[in-house]
């Protein structure tokens, strides 16, 4: 990956090309996926971000590690399974098994969310936390140690084509402080409500991977919808606005 000599407002260094746009497919039509991942590979997505609801801790009910497995087979893009289910520790061995590059669970829900951590790492993935829009970003401090990534949640967990709660600027910007403070390899991705129109704002604020689901899939051409909210991610990087 070049380096870029640009350093981001917030301190940060900046990697040009480094943040990336991932393709939240709960928008996506189920019954073309394979054609639909492709075409956002090849405009430009770097990461698959799959939602997984259990009906319990969110009120929707999505798809299991059979699903993902599936996923699997059609791409060869990282993908970063969103636990978004009680019981995150009992279902880590099965998503990585089924094909899981990244695992993000939420501490809102765990009791050792410390020791799930542990359990995706011991099985050689990437670690991350998900922050629902109520839960403080200090709760992280302790934590960011021994995580990947963190996802701070720009909707309440549960939906797609919610909007996007503005608020989630000044917590991007507090945990992209904390995460830059203390020299950490941890990237920051933001998901829900993000679109053409707020994208600049939220790589300006910080996030390092910019989750999008309805705004692709209900485009005209996806692709194309893909690959302009890409340039404005790009545009942001490079001018810090
Ligand atoms: C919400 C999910 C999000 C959602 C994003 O619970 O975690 O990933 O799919 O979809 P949009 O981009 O439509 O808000
Ligand atoms: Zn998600």
């Amino acid at each position: 990956m070049p380096q870029s000599e640009t350093r981001h407002p917030s301190g940060r260094d900046v990697f040009k090309g480094n943040i990336r746009l991932a393709p939240s497919i709960l928008s996506a039509d189920f019954s073309r996926l394979r054609n639909q991942i492709a075409g956002l590979e090849l405009a430009g997505a770097r990461q698959l971000h799959l939602d997984v609801m259990d009906g319990h801790f969110v009120k929707n009910l999505t798809f299991g590690p059979l699903v993902v497995e599936a996923i699997r087979r059609t791409t060869r893009l990282p993908l970063d399974v969103h636990l978004q289910i009680e019981n995150a520790d009992r279902w880590i061995d099965a998503f990585c098994k089924a094909g899981a590059d990244m695992i993000a669970v939420h501490s809102e829900t765990l009791q050792h969310v410390d020791r799930t951590i542990q359990a995706i790492r011991d099985n050689g993935k990437k670690a991350g936390v998900a922050l629902s829009p109520s839960t403080p970003i200090r709760a992280m401090e302790e934590l960011l140690p021994n995580v990947d990534y963190v996802i701070v949640m720009s909707v309440y967990p549960g939906f797609p084509g919610q909007d996007f709660i503005p608020g989630s600027l000044a917590r991007l910007e507090q945990l992209r402080v904390m995460v830059s403070r203390n020299g950490l390899p941890v990237e920051i991705e933001i998901d829900g409500g993000i679109n053409i129109g707020n994208v600049r704002d939220v790589v300006t604020a910080g996030a390092d991977v910019v989750i999008a689901g309805s705004a692709i899939f209900n485009a005209d051409d996806p692709a194309e919808y893909l690959r302009a909210i890409l340039d404005e991610m790009l545009q942001a990087e490079t001018t810090g606005a």
